[in-house]
């Protein structure tokens, strides 16, 4: 028996609140959490206080935190049947995250690329709570005691130390199997989605050029314009998929067009075979309209309406206060805090 399997499954996983969500946040992340609803009961988080640790502005933050919402939802995220919440709205989050604190080591922080690259040469000038952003991380998916963790590759570290923190509170506890060992369902290469500018680097909200993305809530003009604009290479589309080795803007477009589709890569270039780039992008163009501009129209209806957003994500921090309670209530009493 697998140590997920003596644990109910449940699926957890987060999103930064951001008002410039991409196409890989969507092919990446929410299209693949959308359909895990089918599979297993799912709690998804917009979480605020993992965005606070670099620096934030109240007001974007707010406002970052409804469009990510709206993102979720307009993307297929159900919230009556997958508990949809912000992370500051559920004190357990916080609290378990004190107690993590205390159960990882410094030396385990130490090791996590992700700090290092964020915090970058200014390390003394980082905050404390970027150095810890995993204990919280942690904390977020253990408070529901969840199983599976839908992550991309770079949050792949992070999920491990999850795992060593279960294992470690466990041990210390004498409370055996009382966490689960969080399994990552890490999105594979097919759908990670690269820059339209450079077929080798993730596409990412950080790029200083705006082609290199396609924003969710661009127009259909600029999602032709983006596609059209980006970076080929002079030759035609091969006919098999050993043709794309070293082609990655290729690589890239074609496996942005499959994921759109729902098509395999294979099935994408067999339909395409020897075509030429123009010919491909204004398909691809196509496409992407089609997919992306009703998920910007039902994103703009939702945020007309701020306070129905306000409300989804109360009633869903309530159903995930209410999942957490009894957690936290063993934690408390294992931990030897009194009352
Ligand atoms: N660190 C994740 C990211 O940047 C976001 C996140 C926070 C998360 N808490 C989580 C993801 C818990 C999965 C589970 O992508």
């Amino acid at each position: 028996m697998t140590d997920t399997a003596k644990h109910t499954p449940l699926v957890f996983s987060g999103m930064q609140p951001t008002n410039t969500l991409h196409l890989g946040n969507y092919l990446g992340a929410l299209k693949n959490w959308v359909k895990l609803q089918e599979r297993m009961p799912c709690i998804y988080c917009v979480v605020d206080m993992h965005a606070i640790t670099v620096e934030s502005d109240s007001k974007a933050l707010a406002q970052a935190t409804r469009e990510v919402t709206a993102a979720y939802i307009a993307a297929g995220v159900d919230p009556k049947r997958s508990i949809l919440f912000n992370q500051s709205q559920v004190a357990a989050h916080a609290e378990l995250a004190w107690v993590f604190n205390c159960v990882a080591r410094l030396g385990w922080l130490n090791r996590m690329t992700q700090f290092k690259d964020k915090a970058g040469k200014n390390r003394e000038n980082a905050s404390v709570g970027l150095f810890v952003y995993p204990n919280l991380m942690a904390a977020d998916i253990l408070a529901y005691r969840a199983t599976h963790v839908p992550v991309g590759e770079d949050q792949k570290q992070h999920l491990e130390l999850a795992r060593d923190i279960a294992q470690k509170f466990n041990n210390d506890f004498n409370a055996p199997d009382f966490f689960p060992l969080p399994e990552p369902f890490i999105v594979g290469p097919g759908t990670r989605v690269m820059s339209l500018r450079d077929g080798t680097k993730k596409m990412s909200k950080s790029d200083e050029s705006d082609y290199s993305r396609i924003n969710l809530t661009d127009d259909a003009d600029t999602i032709a314009q983006k596609v059209r604009k980006a970076r080929t290479d002079p030759n035609p589309l091969p006919d098999t998929l050993e043709g794309l080795a070293g082609r990655p803007e290729a690589e890239n477009l074609i496996n942005i067009y499959a994921a759109l589709a729902d098509h395999t890569p294979e099935t994408v270039i067999g339909e395409y075979a020897g075509a030429q780039f123009s010919v491909f992008k204004n398909a691809l163009a196509d496409l992407a309209v089609a997919k992306l501009t009703p998920l910007a129209q039902e994103m703009r209806t939702l945020l007309s309406d701020p306070a129905e957003i306000d409300r989804i994500l109360k009633n869903g921090a309530e159903r995930a206060s209410a999942i957490a309670a009894p957690v936290m209530a063993e934690v408390r009493r294992l931990v030897g805090f009194v009352g």
